[in-house]
């Protein structure tokens, strides 16, 4: 056993989302959102799930507070339901939902969790969708006053700003694959989704920028390192092919790099250009102060004779339930090949997880030993890259709790601590004492 010390100073916490955990939907003026709609819908949710409920956090808060200061959470990243504080989307402010976040914000406070924001986590006001959502330009304006308001509002106690979680998400599995909300399948919309989405990051960056408000802002995006299924010129293009259409597509607008050639082109073609209006790329641009990564898995790949001219190898690792591969290496792997791209932009692992869907044994254990397994790996790995000199302040572990995993529904555990969804009773499973250990020792033994 080794004992791996993280740098001083390194943060350590727990991420969550609105939709994923609060419940609530209706209570207190909150508006309706593409989710709510969406869950409606026949044969999109497993089982007809709904967040309708989902862990009750909105009720619940002060108890899941505590619960992370039991673990000695260092800091919370959570979204804001955007349809709390505008029910449609733009317009009136709902008082009760900013309500509801000043007193979340001060509970973390008083037990000395510093709260870091994610302003879009999926959860489109459904009145912003019913004129377009995302392939709206306008839609990029709503956020950014969104944006304003949260800034004033919570600006004075929040200093760690995120404005979209994973765009590649949901504007490809919402419009092209249309396995989540909207659950549009386009290629139009989708192209328009990606460059709105954007140049709404852009806008709120902007307004923070131009506000003078204290702290950092950044993006997140979904990463999935890619790797070659095997050592020809051919795989290597292909690999090549598979970051520009992920991660260049969203990193490179944001760094100033423009969007990758191949994928700007892959849409020309098809008559559904990126739609880019003079100036849009700036905005885009304006210079971010750290980079938010999300990483779960690594992704195999070979070339194909298809649109995009790569696919997926078949699987070598052991598979999760997600049905991607279990790849701790994959963590370390990311942050570095980023941190070489972009020029070693400071770099928050704003999610990492685990699905582990073990249940409590006979005696109310929960030993979810392939998390546990996984968390060593992926934080060995990270250890690597920051000793390599990646400029990685801090970890979020996703999740606090095993919540609403989206399209899956409640069949997909990510929690260290188990939700029983009967009596929303919270039990800290073997992974939460783990990492419990991990924030103590600021270190893994491994
Ligand atoms: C998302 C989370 C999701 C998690 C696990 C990320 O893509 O940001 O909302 O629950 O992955 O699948």
């Amino acid at each position: 056993m080794a004992f791996l010390a993280f740098p001083e100073g390194f943060q350590w916490g727990v991420a969550t989302a609105a939709y994923q955990i609060e419940g609530a939907v209706r209570e207190d003026g909150r508006g309706v959102t593409i989710w709510d709609t969406f869950v409606r819908q026949p044969g999109r949710v497993q089982n007809g799930d709904t967040g309708d409920v989902a862990c009750d956090h909105y009720h619940r808060y002060r108890e899941d507070i505590e619960l992370m200061a039991s673990l000695g959470i260092q800091t919370y990243r959570f979204s804001l339901a955007w349809s709390r504080i505008y029910p449609f989307g733009r317009g009136a402010v709902n008082e009760q939902g900013l309500a509801f976040y000043d007193r979340l914000i001060d509970a973390l406070l008083e037990k000395n969790i510093q709260p870091a924001i994610t302003l879009y986590h999926w959860d489109l006001p459904q009145a912003l969708q019913d004129l377009g959502g995302w392939m709206n330009r306008e839609t990029t304006d709503a956020f950014a006053a969104y944006a304003k308001t949260a800034f004033n509002r919570f600006g004075d106690r929040v200093t760690r700003w995120i404005t979209l979680n994973e765009p590649i998400v949901f504007t490809e599995m919402g419009h092209r694959t249309g396995v989540m909300a909207p659950g549009i399948r386009d290629l139009g919309a989708y192209a328009r989704a990606i460059h709105h989405a954007l140049l709404a990051h852009g806008k709120a960056v902007r307004v923070f920028r131009e506000g003078g408000y204290r702290g950092e802002i950044g993006i997140t995006n979904a990463n999935t390192y890619y790797e070659p299924a095997d050592d020809s010129p051919e795989t290597a293009a292909a690999v090549e092919r598979a970051r520009d259409f992920d991660t260049r597509l969203f990193h490179g607008p944001v760094f100033g790099r423009g969007y990758p050639a191949t994928v700007v082109k892959h849409f020309a073609e098809r008559g559904v250009p990126l739609p880019i209006e003079p100036g849009d790329m700036e905005v885009i641009a304006t210079p971010t102060d750290f980079l938010g990564v999300n990483l779960y898995s690594r992704g195999l790949i070979q070339p194909a004779n298809n649109s995009v001219g790569f696919t997926y190898a078949p699987p070598r690792l052991p598979l999760l339930p997600m049905g991607y591969e279990a790849a701790p290496h994959a963590l370390g792997a990311f942050v570095r090949w980023v941190s070489r791209e972009y020029d070693r932009p400071r770099i928050y692992i704003t999610e990492n997880g685990v699905c582990d869907n073990t249940e409590p044994d006979a005696s109310g254990v929960i030993d979810d030993t392939t998390r546990q397994e996984l968390l060593r790996g992926f934080l060995a790995g990270l250890h690597g890259a920051i000793a390599d000199g990646c400029d990685v302040r801090g970890y979020y572990q996703w999740s606090l709790m095993d919540n609403f995993e989206w399209a899956f529904g409640y069949s997909k555990r990510f929690g260290i601590v188990y939700t029983d969804y009967r009596t929303l009773a919270r039990i800290p499973k073997k992974s939460a004492e783990l990492y419990a250990e991990i924030i103590r020792r600021n270190g893994v033994e491994v």
